[in-house]
């Protein structure tokens, strides 16, 4: 303690709350104050520098804005760790990616079924697009459009660059180190990963066939959470779409909390549920997002968010201090798409192929007594006797796909693989009998133990 407050006050040059804060970080950067080390309780910093206690708290918060600290609540401060950026999860699903003949590993939509942008393209001149670093971050005719197809009347909406933009930039503005947040179990893992490079503790709630189970929700409120994150239509990776019963229940138990709701609406125009959201009872506690990358491209790199006027406000100074606003010629682009009758007939016909590729697969599965999941989107989540061996026994018959394991939060679900069955278009009886086997498959360890 004593060497880190010597540390700090040799390089105390100012008494402000931003002078301490200079003179924290300089001493980090030196190498005279450890990565990880705890720092002094606030009233001993501030009586051994003769310093208010007002200013070394400023100072604080100063540098944990900054992530030069992390502070615990009543553990204390402690110099953060630059930590590898949190992959890990995302990283193992990627991995297993092979080039086999049959990829299902991906969770992305079929190219083929996507709108041609062809059209779009042609009707983009730079004339009619905003060219000022002062406009409108949202173009005016997308945010009619966008929001008359919303789930509920929504106060603010931005676009950002794809939902995983917006739900880092969501979650750096909301979320504080160690806040407690909790998701669905399974999970989506790069989402996984991102609340973890945030500082946040994951806990994860099973679902059923109509969503997050309510008591095991409650349980995980009544423990001090601070956000809750869920998909609430075609959920990657099981498929479950919340009902409006359950969303319904998941908004009582919300209600009065200091709880954030975020949600994911990644599959958008090409899941067949309508889209649903809790901020039709809890506006003031709901951030919405809608990604456009399934259903109208993945390079177009969109997303639109709704939430609480305030929280979007701080989330719009935020961003204007980096990319600013997501480019307002993609805006067009997305915005001819979403108004030009061919492509919307293009998007209309790729939900009803990925519906009945998935339906097609689900009910070969449950023929050969392999129940699934859920009943939207992309993906099937397949239970198996063993992960390994059913992702070894695919490819050994050339179809890739998805270790469970990376999307499980709480260990101790049965074992899963998750199989892309909206990118499954070749013969749906062959494939149910290799994932049937699959499902059955065990390793030679497994099998003599
Ligand atoms: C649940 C979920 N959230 C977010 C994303 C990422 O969306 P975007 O490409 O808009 O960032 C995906 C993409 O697979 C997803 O499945």
């Amino acid at each position: 303690m004593k060497d880190i407050l010597s540390a700090v006050e040799q390089r105390l040059d100012d008494q402000s709350a931003r002078g301490l804060a200079t003179a924290v970080s300089r001493a980090v950067r030196d190498g005279a104050v450890p990565d990880g080390a705890a720092l002094p309780p606030i009233r001993t910093v501030a009586h051994e520098l003769a310093l208010s206690p007002t200013t070394v708290s400023s100072a604080w918060r100063i540098l944990q804005r900054a992530g030069v600290i992390r502070t615990d609540g009543r553990r204390g401060s402690r110099i953060a760790t630059p930590g590898q950026p949190h992959q890990d999860r995302y990283a193992r699903v990627v991995e297993e990616q092979s080039g086999l003949p049959v990829d299902l590993s991906t969770g992305v939509p079929d190219p083929r079924l996507l709108p041609s942008l062809t059209a779009s393209l042609d009707q983009l001149t730079t004339a009619r697009v905003p060219r000022s670093y002062l406009d409108d971050p949202v173009l005016p005719g997308l945010r009619e459009a966008v929001l008359a197809d919303w789930p509920y009347a929504a106060q603010r909406l931005s676009v950002t660059d794809g939902a995983l933009d917006a739900l880092e930039l969501v979650g750096r503005t909301a979320l504080r180190y160690g806040d407690r947040v909790v998701v669905e179990d399974p999970c989506f893992p790069p989402l996984v990963d991102l609340l973890g490079s945030l500082g946040a503790e994951v806990v994860g709630v099973p679902m059923d066939d109509e969503g997050m189970l309510l008591t095991a929700l409650e349980r995980r409120l009544d423990d001090g959470a601070r956000a809750v994150v869920h998909q609430p239509r075609a959920q990657n990776p099981t498929g479950i779409c919340l009902s409006r019963k359950r969303a319904r229940a998941m908004a009582r138990l919300l209600e009065g909390r200091d709880v954030l709701v975020i949600e994911d609406d990644s599959m958008g125009a090409i899941s067949s549920a309508p889209a649903l959201s809790l901020g039709e009872w809890l506006p003031e506690q709901t951030v919405h997002i809608r990604s456009f990358a399934k259903s109208h491209g993945p390079d177009l790199r969109i997303a639109a968010m709704t939430g609480p006027a305030e929280l979007m406000g701080e989330c719009a100074a935020r961003r204007q201090l980096a990319q600013g606003w997501t480019s307002r010629l993609l805006q067009r682009v997305l915005l001819d798409l979403l108004t030009r009758p061919e492509a919307r007939a293009s998007v209309a016909q790729a939900r009803e192929v990925y519906a009945l590729r998935r339906a097609a697969l689900v009910d070969a599965l449950a023929a050969r007594g392999i129940p699934v999941p859920g009943t939207d989107g992309l993906n099937i989540w397949v239970e198996v006797a063993d992960e390994a061996a059913a992702l070894v026994r695919l490819a050994g018959q050339g179809v890739a796909a998805a270790p469970g394991s990376p999307f499980a939060v709480d260990a101790g679900a049965p074992p899963h693989i998750r199989v892309t069955a909206g990118r499954a278009d070749g013969d749906t009886a062959a494939l149910a009998d290799q994932l049937a086997q699959a499902a059955r498959a065990r390793s030679r360890t497994a099998r003599h133990r």
